[in-house]
């Protein structure tokens, strides 16, 4: 019988995808949300490109008592991919305990009953965020955390430090966290993809919404950082790719394979690309103009960040395989197909 694996966040963009993966490696995947921050259409998308609907049920994992209810109810789940998080940087200094009850609570829940349920494998969704602005750049696993910029930040933080003592204290519970860098991107039959509320935060989303008409402007956020173009340097990943990683770190945890009960993997290309690269990239793949201003920094933004992936590509035997050119057209593809866009 086909494993069951609990994805919570599952109708959101990186856990879209990942169910996507998990179904057409075999597994079974129930999916727990709460539709704060995405659709119940995006069950009938997969579905349409897996040919399996996946388990759904709909509740906010802060909440305790459902919570434990739904793993007692649930403990021939073998392991849990933790993706249901409040996200957006901005609102979490504004409404700072909404960020630290959602995403502390529903972790800590999780592994209260991963406990009491014998579950006892998880998946945790961090950031390179944690890092800050690095001294050094690559960075790699060990390179030191940083105070957080924001609440946000901070969440992906304690988080880690949470699911780390726990694994500490029972043996038996196993653990990854998976620092992601900047995902990106749309599965390639543009089913699936990022689906912001509102106006987007993030480059690649406003880039393509920018291109739609739906926004007059790109602002570029600041060209005096020390980089080579000015612009500021991340390191943007494929979210397919990333998905799929996230089936190779379950697979670790459930063969055995892990090096210790909690381990961390920083999953990115290896490759920083400033902001005018991307959209340079962005209007070369597609053909279509940007209409965008240089303006000043955005506040708590970093200079460069990229990472050091030796360490993933190695332990995991997993890479970034899929080039810019084909990861910036899949989200003009995704963008298209929403607005009906011929
Ligand atoms: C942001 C968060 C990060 C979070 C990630 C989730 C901050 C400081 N960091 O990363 O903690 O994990 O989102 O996806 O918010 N840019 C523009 N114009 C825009 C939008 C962005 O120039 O309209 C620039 C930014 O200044 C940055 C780059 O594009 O240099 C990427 O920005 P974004 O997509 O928001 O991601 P991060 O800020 O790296």
């Amino acid at each position: 019988m086909a494993q069951k694996i609990l994805v919570t966040g599952g109708t959101g963009y990186i856990g879209s995808h990942t169910v996507v993966e998990l179904q057409e490696t075999g597994f079974d995947v129930i999916v727990v949300d709460d539709l704060s921050n995405s659709r119940i259409k995006v069950l009938d998308n997969i579905t349409k490109i897996t040919g399996t609907r996946p388990a759904f049920e709909k509740f906010n994992l802060a909440d305790q008592i459902k919570t434990l209810d739904f793993l007692s109810h649930h403990n021939d789940i073998s392991a849990i991919i933790h993706f249901a998080a409040s996200k957006a940087v901005g609102e979490s200094v504004e409404i700072p305990v909404k960020y630290y009850r959602n995403n502390l609570n529903s972790l800590m829940n999780l592994l209260d009953g991963m406990k009491n349920y014998n579950i006892p494998n998880i998946v945790f969704s961090s950031s390179c965020t944690v890092y800050g602005q690095p001294n050094h750049l690559p960075v790699t696993e060990n390179t030191p955390r940083k105070d957080a910029e924001s609440p946000y930040g901070n969440t992906k933080r304690v988080c880690e430090d949470i699911l780390n003592d726990t694994i500490t204290a029972y043996p038996q519970l196993k653990g990854i966290a998976l620092r992601y860098f900047n995902p990106i991107g749309a599965h390639h039959s543009a089913l699936i993809g990022e689906l912001p509320i509102g106006i987007p935060g993030n480059l690649i989303p406003f880039i393509t919404q920018t291109a739609a008409g739906i926004r007059d402007e790109l602002k570029v956020f600041g060209d005096d950082y020390n980089t080579p173009d000015g612009s500021a340097i991340r390191d943007y990943i494929n979210v397919v790719d990333l998905a799929k990683a996230h089936v190779v770190a379950i697979r670790r945890l459930l063969e055995g394979n892990n090096k210790s009960g909690y381990e961390i993997f920083n999953l990115g290309t290896g490759k920083g690309l400033s902001v005018l690269e991307i959209v340079n990239g962005f209007e070369k793949v597609t053909g279509v103009k940007l209409n965008y201003k240089i303006v000043d920094r955005r506040a708590g933004d970093i200079e460069k960040i990229w990472a050091d992936t030796t360490y993933a590509n190695n332990e995991l035997g997993w890479q970034a395989i899929k080039s810019l050119e084909e990861t910036l057209l899949s989200a003009w593809n995704w963008e298209k197909n929403i607005r009906n866009i011929k």
